[in-house]
């Protein structure tokens, strides 16, 4: 598997980030602002993620998402690693990844790769996404705030 960074010329892989993100307009709005990565093998896309400078030195990991057949193989730990390096390598000196209260999964991923939970956005998924999201059999209403300091 390869994970480089999209050619201008290419077309953002729209399915699978929105495997991340439920709305097509949100997404579009954040990667013509940020930079998109994908994993590739065999010349296929199977995952990506997005990175968005927020603030001065920091960058948010704005969508992370690996293929639905491609899920639990290590390809979404091997996209936050490699998402980590980039930012650090560009200078940044924290990252952050906000996630759904009912992300069981990726709040256990984030956090096993070093992220620490740094706050919550109450009612976020209930301000911002027209339609209610449920996961994990619970109701996705909160943004849960994670940051990593990048030490060089
Ligand atoms: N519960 C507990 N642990 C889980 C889990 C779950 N539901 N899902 C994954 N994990 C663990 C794995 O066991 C693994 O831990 P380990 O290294 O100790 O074995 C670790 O998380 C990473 O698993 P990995 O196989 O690398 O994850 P993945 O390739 O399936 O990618 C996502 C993870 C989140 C990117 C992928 O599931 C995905 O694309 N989901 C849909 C999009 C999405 O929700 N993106 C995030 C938006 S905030």
């Amino acid at each position: 598997m390869n994970i480089r960074k999209l050619n201008k010329d290419e077309k953002p892989p729209m399915k699978l980030l929105l495997l991340a993100d439920p709305s097509k307009v949100i997404v579009e709005e954040y990667v013509n602002r940020g930079e998109c990565f994908v994993a590739e093998n065999q010349q296929q896309i199977i995952g990506v993620y997005v990175l968005l400078p927020t603030r001065p030195e920091t960058v948010e990991l704005i969508n992370i998402a690996v293929a639905d057949t491609q899920q639990g193989k290590g390809i979404g730990k091997q996209l936050l690693k490699d998402a980590i390096r980039t930012a650090k390598l560009s200078g940044y000196k924290t990252i952050e990844i906000g996630t759904g209260n009912s992300s069981i999964g990726q709040l256990f991923l984030y956090q096993k790769c070093g992220f620490r939970i740094i706050g919550v956005d109450i009612d976020f998924f209930v301000r911002h996404y027209p339609e209610e999201i449920f996961e994990n059999g619970i109701h996705c209403r909160d943004m849960v705030r994670l940051s990593q300091d990048l030490l060089v």
